[in-house]
């Protein structure tokens, strides 16, 4: 028998989310669960062996070959435009990208060049590219509302959930940049070489999460 597929899982938030995909067909995730400290997990019924990655580290490893699959942001796809193949928007880690700077700060005002703090240089050079419009960007690792909040920046283009962590904090969304939500990524050559393997896995994942959408989960 072939050696089992690797899908690699974004840490946290989206794993929980991938793992319970994965146990609403029947699969079972016990290693997942009872995972301890280790990095590499079984799912051995559905010949599955899950990685848990950093975001960008799931990309890396896709990109790679060294894993089959993996489960990532489109935040992240977007920053990096690594070369694989987006399959299928699993439907949760649902937020978006938006420009957003300190409440009532007249952004668009005046002719000087603004400077913009993001986790995401790429996609906010791209988004201000778009709009013709020259920004200063500044790299920022972790809290990107501290940047207007301290004087660094005009604004920020950063990931926006429920809204609390500007709100709690003084600022407001200026514009919308893109929505956002997890997919399921494939290498290039997996997909040649395991073909059937991976469009078998990838039509139940489709077929679940259509089925999710129209009941409204
Ligand atoms: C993300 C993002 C915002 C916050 C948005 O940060 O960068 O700070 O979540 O969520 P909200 O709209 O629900 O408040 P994260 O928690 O990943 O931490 P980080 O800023 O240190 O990266």
């Amino acid at each position: 028998m072939n050696k089992p597929l690797r899908i690699a899982l974004t840490k946290g938030r989206l794993e929980k989310d991938t793992v319970a995909l994965l146990e609403s067909l029947g699969y079972d995730c016990t290693a997942v669960h009872e995972k301890g400290r280790r990095l590499i997990l079984p799912i051995p019924d559905a010949h599955l062996e899950v990685v848990l990655a950093k975001a960008a580290d799931v990309i890396t490893y896709v990109e790679h070959g060294v894993c089959d699959m993996g489960v990532v942001g489109k935040d992240t796809l977007m920053e990096m435009n690594g070369k694989l193949f987006e399959l299928v928007d699993l439907g949760f880690g649902k937020c978006k990208f938006a420009l957003a700077t300190k409440k009532d700060y007249p952004f668009y005002d005046g002719f000087g060049v603004k400077t913009i703090a993001s986790k995401y240089p790429n996609v906010t050079r791209a988004f201000f590219e778009n709009k013709g419009m020259d920004v200063d960007i500044v790299k920022i690792e972790g809290s990107v509302e501290l940047a207007p909040l301290l004087g660094l920046a005009d604004g920020i283009v950063d990931i926006v959930e429920t809204g609390t962590t500007l709100k709690e904090n003084g600022l407001e969304v200026v514009e919308d940049v893109c929505q956002i939500s997890a997919r399921l990524i494939v290498n290039t050559v997996s997909l040649k070489m395991r073909q059937r393997e991976i469009e078998q896995l990838v039509t139940r994942i489709e077929e679940k999460v259509t089925e999710r959408e129209e009941q409204g989960i």
